[in-house]
C-alpha cells in the first residue's frame, strides 16, 4: 500500500521497523539559407533544408501541458513566468470567499495566438493581458486566454486574472485535501503536486519557477503569513494587509499563504531571520519548532552548503491534514505539533526539492529520498544510531515490504508519496555512501546544491555527479536501487 505516505510519520516508520508493514540552430531563416546556397562558389555538403516552423508564420496556441511524465497536462507550453504578483482579499471564515487579482508576468517563448493557465478556482471576473481585455474560456483545469493581439516570441508580457469566490481544496483517499485548504479562523495552502491551481491561475509545473510579492488583506483580528520576506502592514478600517516577497525563484506547488490567528515568533541564524507562525491550539509546539528550525539550520549549512533562501521558518495550522508540506522558506505542518523528525525533514527539503528543484515529477525520489537521508543523518549525529544503522533496520525487512517497490526512480503517478519513495529512496542514498566514501559522499551533495541552486534537476544529472566527484562508475549502483523492481540483493 503507498496511501496514507504523503509523508512518511515517524509513527509509520516505528511500524516498519517493528516488521509490521501493514501500513505502511533551427532557428535559421529559411530564406538567408537559399540564398547562401545560391551564392556558394562550390558545391559544398549542405545541412539539410531547414522546414519553417509553423509557429514563425501563424502564432498558435500554447501548448495545455508541459508534457510531464506523470502530470501530462499539468503546467503549459508557449511561455515562461518570471513574476506572480498575487493581490488577495480574504472575507472572513463566514464565507471563506476571496476577491484575488494575481498578475503573471512572462515571457513568450512562440509566437502566441493564445495560452492556458492551470486554473480550478473561483469564477472569473476579468482577463486582461498588457492592460487589454482578453478572451477566456473555461476547460476543466485550463484557463483558455486569447489576447486581443497575438504575442510575439521573445516578448515579454502581463496577464491579470481577477477572479471570486470560495476556493476549494482538491484531493481523494489517497491524498486527503490539498491545494486551499480552510482552516477554523481561515485557510491554509499546501499544495504538492498539483494543487495551486485551487487558488492561483498559474503554470502550474516545478519546471518553470518564478519569484512572487503576496498582497493579502484580512478582517482585522487576523493575520495572514506567506512565503519568503515580510513587508509593512498596512491596515485600513476593517482590515488590514499583510505582504511577503519570495524574491528567489519558487515552483508554485511550494507557494503557500496561511490567515487566521497566530502566534508570531522571530530570531535568526548568520543573520538570515527565522519567523514561525503557530495556531494559538498549537501554542505549545511554538517554542520547539522555532529552536529545532535554529539547530537544522545551523546543523546542516556544513553537510548540504549554505542555506539557499533569504528567511526560514514554519507554520503550525489547525486543519487535521497530518502531514507537512516544505513550502519555500517557511514548510506548513498541518494539525499537529511536530517533532524534530519533521521539521528536519521539511527543512532538508529547503535544499533538496526547493532550491534545487524538480524538472519532472516523475524525479520525486530527489526530493524524498534526500529529506529523507537527512533525517537518518539526524538521528546519526546525536550517536544514538548510524545511518547505515537505520539502512540495516528497514534493509531487514522482507522483500515483499511496500518499502521496496515500486522502485523510487520510477514509481508511477499512485505511488509518487509511497514509502519506496522515501525509504527505498534515502536506501540509496546509503548505498552510494558506503560505496564512496563519506568525503566523496558529502562533497557529491554540496556539489549538487551548489551547481542547481534555486533551479532544476533530473537524476541523470545526479548520478553523472555523483560519477565524477567519486570518479568511479555507479551505473548498476544506481541501477539496482533506483530502477530494479525487487529489493537489491547486490550492487
Ligand atoms: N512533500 C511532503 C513531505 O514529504 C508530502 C506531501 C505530498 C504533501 N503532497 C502533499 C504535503 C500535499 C502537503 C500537501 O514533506
Ligand atoms: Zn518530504
Amino acid at each position: 500500500m503507498n496511501g496514507p505516505s504523503r509523508r512518511m510519520t515517524a509513527a509509520l516508520a516505528v511500524a516498519f521497523l517493528a516488521g509490521s508493514p501493514g501500513a505502511a540552430s533551427a532557428s535559421a531563416e529559411p530564406d538567408a539559407a537559399a540564398e547562401r546556397r545560391a551564392a556558394a562558389p562550390c558545391p559544398q555538403p549542405l545541412p539539410p533544408a531547414v522546414p519553417p516552423s509553423p509557429h514563425r508564420r501563424t502564432p498558435s496556441p500554447g501548448a495545455a501541458g508541459v508534457g510531464d511524465r506523470y502530470f501530462e497536462g499539468a503546467g503549459n507550453g508557449g511561455y515562461d513566468v518570471a513574476h506572480y504578483d498575487v493581490a488577495l482579499a480574504y472575507a472572513g471564515t463566514r464565507t471563506g470567499s476571496v476577491d484575488a487579482t494575481v498578475t503573471a508576468t512572462a515571457t513568450a517563448v512562440q509566437d502566441l495566438s493564445a495560452f492556458d493557465l492551470d486554473f480550478r478556482g473561483p469564477p472569473i471576473v476579468s482577463v486582461a493581458v498588457d492592460g487589454r481585455e482578453a478572451r477566456h474560456r473555461r476547460a476543466g483545469r485550463e484557463l483558455v486566454i486569447t489576447p486581443a493581439e497575438p504575442i510575439r516570441a521573445g516578448r515579454a508580457f502581463r496577464v491579470a486574472v481577477r477572479y471570486a469566490g470560495t476556493p476549494a481544496p482538491v484531493g481523494d483517499k489517497t491524498y486527503g485535501a490539498y491545494g486551499w485548504v480552510p482552516s477554523k479562523d481561515g485557510a491554509v495552502v499546501a499544495s504538492e503536486p498539483d494543487g495551486a491551481s485551487t487558488w492561483l491561475p498559474v503554470n502550474d509545473h516545478p519546471s518553470d519557477k518564478a519569484t512572487y510579492a503576496f498582497r493579502i488583506t484580512v478582517p482585522k483580528g487576523l493575520r495572514a503569513v506567506a512565503n519568503g520576506r515580510p513587508g509593512p502592514v498596512r491596515t485600513g478600517g476593517a482590515t488590514a494587509t499583510y505582504e511577503w516577497a519570495e524574491d528567489a525563484p519558487m515552483a508554485s506547488y511550494l507557494a503557500t499563504v496561511a490567515i487566521g490567528r497566530f502566534r508570531m515568533r522571530r530570531t535568526a541564524v548568520g543573520g538570515v531571520p527565522v519567523i514561525t507562525a503557530v495556531d494559538p491550539a498549537f501554542r505549545s509546539a511554538a517554542e520547539r519548532l522555532e529552536s529545532t528550525t535554529v539547530r537544522v539550520m545551523r546543523w546542516a549549512a556544513p553537510l548540504f552548503g549554505p542555506y539557499p533562501f533569504a528567511t526560514a521558518g514554519g507554520i503550525v495550522d489547525d486543519p487535521k491534514l497530518g502531514y507537512a508540506l516544505e513550502t519555500q522558506e517557511r514548510p506548513v505542518y498541518g494539525g499537529f505539533a511536530p517533532d524534530d523528525g519533521f521539521i528536519v525533514h521539511e527543512m532538508a527539503h529547503q535544499w533538496f526539492g526547493d532550491s534545487v528543484g524538480l524538472r519532472d515529477w516523475s524525479d520525486i525520489w530527489l526530493n524524498e529520498g534526500f529529506a529523507t537521508y537527512a533525517e537518518w543523518l539526524w538521528r546519526e549525529r546525536t550517536g544514538k544510531e548510524s545511518a547505515k544503522d537505520v539502512f540495516k533496520r528497514y534493509y531487514a525487512l522482507p522483500a515483499s515490504s511496500p518499502i521496496f517497490s515500486p522502485p523510487p526512480g520510477a514509481p508511477g503517478a499512485a505511488k509518487m508519496f509511497g514509502f519506496s519513495v522515501y525509504v527505498r529512496g534515502a536506501m540509496t542514498l546509503q548505498a552510494l555512501r558506503d560505496r564512496v566514501g563519506d568525503k566523496a559522499f558529502f562533497t557529491i551533495l554540496r556539489t549538487w546544491t551548489a551547481e542547481h541552486r534555486h533551479s532544476t534537476a533530473t537524476t541523470p544529472q545526479f548520478t553523472a555527479l555523483a560519477e565524477r566527484v567519486s570518479g568511479q562508475r555507479l551505473t548498476t549502483l544506481f541501477q539496482t536501487w533506483l530502477r530494479s523492481e525487487t529489493k537489491p540483493l547486490s550492487w
